[in-house]
């Protein structure tokens, strides 16, 4: 089965209360390397999410009182069956989303990082005791778990999106419903037989396929019993479902758009910095709400940065990521590949000069890494978030200039700069309106580090020690009488 080993990882239906269930329709999932049809997926809609949101109600109520050791353990072995089945994973995630095997490999990885890390911090959820206002007062504050958690999730990491957010949820003691994206749904459904495998209780973990995503999305921000929604993807779509929560006032997480700057001052190491380019940009063929998206460059050294960034982008392979040496798989659709081109012979109409890679299979939704020579801010692909393999490469000339630049954008996600002088490191890292910085590096994400944006770019961390209060709700308990 499409090389799969463990052919009960190939799941077509969606995941609830423990069982697979069986939809009245179908949908067809497709190779984006070549457009051919990979799997038919039942499809579930409102009434097969609200029985999954009515599931993990019950099953919530239960894992709120299952020791944080045991829920760590669990949440361990899941962990362990990601790693086991580590190549599978990836086969599935490269057939239904197109990125290269490797990277695929890189980001079950990286998903199951996030999980041993939440299975770690599930018993270390601490509260605290206040001196009170008065002799006879104690002030206690307890954590306790949100709930019965909704998310949604995009194409572009089907399986490290949602993972990222099911396992702060389940180690703090919520209940998760996840809707995956239509284009991508194999990955999660993948993940849940490996819950089922782990042992989680029925209706903790749920899966729902469907290509109503409106209708999903209705039941997962507005049924009662949901006390959290947390999603990942555009900032026009955030918006909608951020007013939908907002009616029946939930807590929400919203990772959202960017449009990352990558600043290279005349001081840094230029090819370090084009090492920490090829990353930042190329990193799922760009597909990333984290890709450098405007690449600022000191005039003094603008024609030997973009001489190098010339050589390195002439050396990518780009095809079939089940393709050895393959870098650079399709994107995923043959719309994604027209917004691309569109941006492209926009910016070159307002002035730029276009670059491109010679050779892309004929076949499948592939767009050339291209590089837009003397760009502008103003451009239409440095106002508008690429999400593909383009990099303009825009002069500046201070300091002052390029923090201005680089902040004027609706987003504030991830900013990058490369520079040795400490000083200005700490000065243009504090002036940037953006939730993550990355000095020297073309990578900031880990389960370690708080991953969230400001500004249109949403609320919310995930990862790290921050990521499991966006699950836990805090308890202010008052006690009097404490004189007597
Ligand atoms: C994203 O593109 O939304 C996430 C990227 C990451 O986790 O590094």
């Amino acid at each position: 089965m499409k090389g799969i080993q463990d052919s009960g990882l190939w799941r077509t239906r969606s995941f609830v209360d423990g069982q697979w269930l069986a939809g009245t329709a179908r949908f067809t999932v497709s190779n984006p390397a070549n457009g051919e049809p990979l799997a038919e997926v039942e499809e579930a809609g409102a009434a097969e999410t609200t029985q999954a949101v009515e599931a993990a109600d019950r099953a919530q109520r239960a894992w709120a009182k299952v020791p944080a050791a045991q829920r760590s353990t669990l949440l361990m072995s899941w962990h362990d069956l990601m790693l086991e089945h580590l190549d599978d994973l990836a086969r599935i995630l490269t057939l239904e989303q197109g990125k290269p095997l490797a990277e695929a490999r890189g980001e079950i990885l990286y998903g199951a990082s996030y999980v041993k890390w939440f299975a770690e911090e599930a018993v270390r959820v601490y509260g605290d005791t206040i001196p009170g206002p008065s002799p006879d007062k104690r002030v206690l504050v307890i954590k306790q778990p949100v709930g019965v958690v909704g998310s949604i999730t995009p194409w572009n990491f089907p399986n490290a999106m949602m993972v990222r957010k099911a396992a702060p949820a389940l180690a703090a003691g919520c209940a998760f419903v996840a809707k995956p994206a239509a284009e991508t749904p194999l990955s999660a459904l993948a993940v849940a037989e490996l819950a089922k495998r782990a042992g989680f209780p029925n209706g903790l973990f749920n899966v729902v396929v469907g290509t109503d995503a409106p209708a999903i999305g209705q039941v997962l921000t507005q049924h009662p019993v949901i006390r959290k929604f947390s999603f990942t993807g555009s900032t026009a779509t955030g918006k909608r479902l951020l007013a939908q929560c907002a009616e029946g006032v939930k807590r929400t997480s919203m990772e959202l758009g960017g449009n990352a700057p990558f600043i290279v001052f005349e001081d840094a190491d230029l090819d370090e910095a084009v090492k920490g380019l090829m990353v930042a940009k190329f990193r799922n063929a760009g597909q990333t709400c984290v890709c450098s998206n405007r690449i600022f460059v000191q005039r003094s050294v603008y024609e030997a940065f973009a001489d190098k960034v010339r050589a390195a982008v002439a050396n990518l392979v780009v095809g079939d990521g089940l393709e050895e040496g393959t870098q650079i798989g399709p994107l995923v659709s043959q719309a994604a590949v027209d917004k691309v081109a569109a941006l492209v012979a926009e910016s070159e109409a307002q002035g730029a000069k276009a670059e491109t890679v010679a050779r892309v299979p004929e076949q499948g939704h592939y767009y050339p890494p291209t590089v837009l020579y003397h760009a502008s801010n103003a451009m239409a692909a440095a106002r508008n978030e690429i999400f593909g393999p383009v990099l303009p490469l825009i002069p500046f000339d201070d300091e002052a200039s390029v923090v201005a630049e680089a902040n004027d954008s609706e987003f504030g996600l991830a900013a990058y700069l490369y520079s040795r002088d400490i000083g200005r490191v700490f000065r243009v890292s504090e002036a940037l309106e953006y939730g993550m910085v990355a000095v020297n590096d073309g990578i900031l994400s880990n389960a370690a580090a708080p991953f969230g944006g400001i500004k249109a770019s949403g609320h919310g961390r995930e990862g790290s020690k921050y990521g499991l209060d966006d699950y836990l709700d805090i308890k202010y308990l008052c006690l009097g009488g404490m004189d007597r």
